[in-house]
């Protein structure tokens, strides 16, 4: 009965804006996706010809809104008027009672710096409501609640049980995680949690278990998965045109320690402080996704810069099934560069490729058979040629984006995920075997060795011992 109350509803809307909004037309408008910004997703055209009209069908929630666009006005102008547009349905959701239980409810603890970065971009969604935020900080409770009017919570379990939640976002220090996530996948909740997911594997395990139990949308802020040009880079792989890649190098810097500091919870492991707890997992997590989970791990090394008791730079080996290896560098207190920094570099039998959020750059050796997927000799293609737009920009489109589509997941009743609790949990599982790693045997040089004759065959020497150990 409220479907087809909504369904009636919205075509008498639809009618009248008809009406209203009917102009004249040309051709194309709306053609490439970004053009209006996230409502074009959910857009499409029902007619085009160089001189006949455009209908665009907007169907946010799967409810059709028909209005026409001028296409005089497409290429400069159609964003705004597109958005315009929405605007009007934004105003008329205000007495269309029907369509607010759409809203995606949505409640987030921690008000840290990531989670006022998660504050901002819900709260502009147009198909999210920020219902509740928590944070054991009075302060910040009290500053947002008289800003935002946001009903707050000192209390995430209060938050959970008092609120109508369809959603939470986590973004408390990393050893609350899992805590955390278990109440809410426990109350039926979609949950985004920030990364890493948790700081035991195990735990991480069972809660991406109890996730897909209770068949919820489940997320992990592994945001350069959302990034354009590492996306280019993944169909690049999976379509071969680096042939086999035999080797990679994952590179992540950026300025978080720049001096002796404690006291907060970055500097306590036990916390989920440190480099390659904190810093290191996203470049982790992106090779995991270019190229799958390494099989082990070897020669890790946890330096300490300023920090005392937790690593500030993270170097190791890695291993894959196929004899693939992989050099990983993180490093977070290098204020060389003023935000992270993360850059892969892959070679493989038919050429190289080094990809960061800025641009993709290819080598592809004709000779060796290019598949067709990537130019021959070297290519370079910029973010620009891969970015959607995002309906809000903080901090770059992935922080958006990722949140965009966990919305649309639950809105649209998709249960698919990128960046699901269980990929986030080979991620934890590598960073576990690096520390378990780090600080392992050593081969000290001997001046006065000689070099065994077989390494010159493979078939002793170093390259044996790390062989022989993933055996
Ligand atoms: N994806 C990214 O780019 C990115 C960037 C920064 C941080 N993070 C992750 O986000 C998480 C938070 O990091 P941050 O930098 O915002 O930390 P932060 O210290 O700035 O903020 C954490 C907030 O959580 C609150 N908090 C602590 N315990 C709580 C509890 N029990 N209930 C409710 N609130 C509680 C604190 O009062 C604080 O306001 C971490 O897991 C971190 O790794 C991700």
């Amino acid at each position: 009965m409220a479907n087809l109350i909504r369904f009636l509803y919205h075509h008498a809307l639809a009618l009248s804006l008809l009406v209203v909004l009917r102009a004249r037309t040309q051709a194309r408008v709306c053609q490439r996706r970004h053009d209006c910004g996230p409502h074009c997703r959910a857009w499409a055209g029902t007619g085009a010809s160089a001189t006949a009209q455009w209908t665009i069908v907007a169907t946010p929630h799967t409810l059709p809104i028909y209005i026409n666009v001028p296409s005089a006005l497409c290429d400069a102008e159609a964003p705004r008027w597109c958005s315009d547009r929405m605007r009007v349905f934004g105003a008329l959701r205000a007495v269309a009672p029907v369509w607010e239980t759409a809203m995606v409810n949505v409640g987030l603890i921690g008000l840290g710096k990531m989670g006022l970065s998660h504050l901002a971009i819900v709260n502009a969604h147009p198909e999210a409501k920020l219902i509740g935020i928590c944070d054991t900080a009075s302060y910040m409770c009290s500053i947002l609640h008289k800003y935002t009017g946001i009903e707050v919570f000192s209390n995430y379990r209060e938050m959970l049980d008092r609120k109508s939640l369809d959603a939470v976002i986590i973004a408390t220090p990393s050893r609350f995680h899992g805590e955390m996530v278990r109440e809410a996948l426990l109350r039926g909740l979609h949950v985004f949690c920030e990364k890493p997911f948790c700081l035991d594997p195990g735990e991480g395990t069972s809660l991406a278990e109890l996730a897909d139990q209770k068949g919820v949308v489940n997320q992990v802020g592994y945001h350069y998965r959302f990034v354009g040009a590492f996306n280019e880079a993944k169909r690049l792989v999976d379509a071969q045109a680096l042939g086999r890649i035999h080797h990679l190098r994952v590179e992540a810097y950026g300025p978080v320690v720049l001096r002796p500091k404690g006291g907060t919870w970055r500097a306590k492991s036990s916390e989920g402080g440190g480099c390659l707890h904190d810093y290191a997992c996203h470049a982790i997590d992106i090779v995991n996704y270019l190229v799958g989970r390494p099989d082990a791990v070897s020669g890790t090394v946890l330096n300490k810069i300023f920090s005392r008791d937790v690593d500030d730079e993270v170097y190791a080996t890695l291993h894959f099934a196929d004899g693939m290896t992989g050099m990983i560098a993180a490093n977070w207190s290098d204020d060389s560069l003023r935000r992270m920094s993360t850059q892969v570099t892959l070679w493989g039998t038919n050429g190289r490729m080094v990809v960061d959020r800025q641009e993709v750059k290819t080598y592809v050796r004709g000779a060796a058979g290019c598949t067709g997927a990537a130019k021959e000799g070297w290519d370079i293609r910029h973010t620009t040629d891969f970015h959607s737009d995002v309906w809000y920009y903080l901090r770059g489109e992935e922080y958006s984006a990722q949140l965009d589509y966990f919305i649309r997941c639950i809105a649209e009743g998709r249960r698919e995920n990128i960046s699901s609790f269980a990929s986030a949990v080979q991620t934890d599982c590598v960073v576990s075997a690096m520390l378990q790693d780090a600080g392992g045997a050593w081969r000290r040089v001997d001046a006065g060795a000689r070099t065994p004759a077989q390494s010159r065959t493979g078939e002793g020497g170093l390259l044996s011992l790390v062989t022989g150990a993933l055996r």
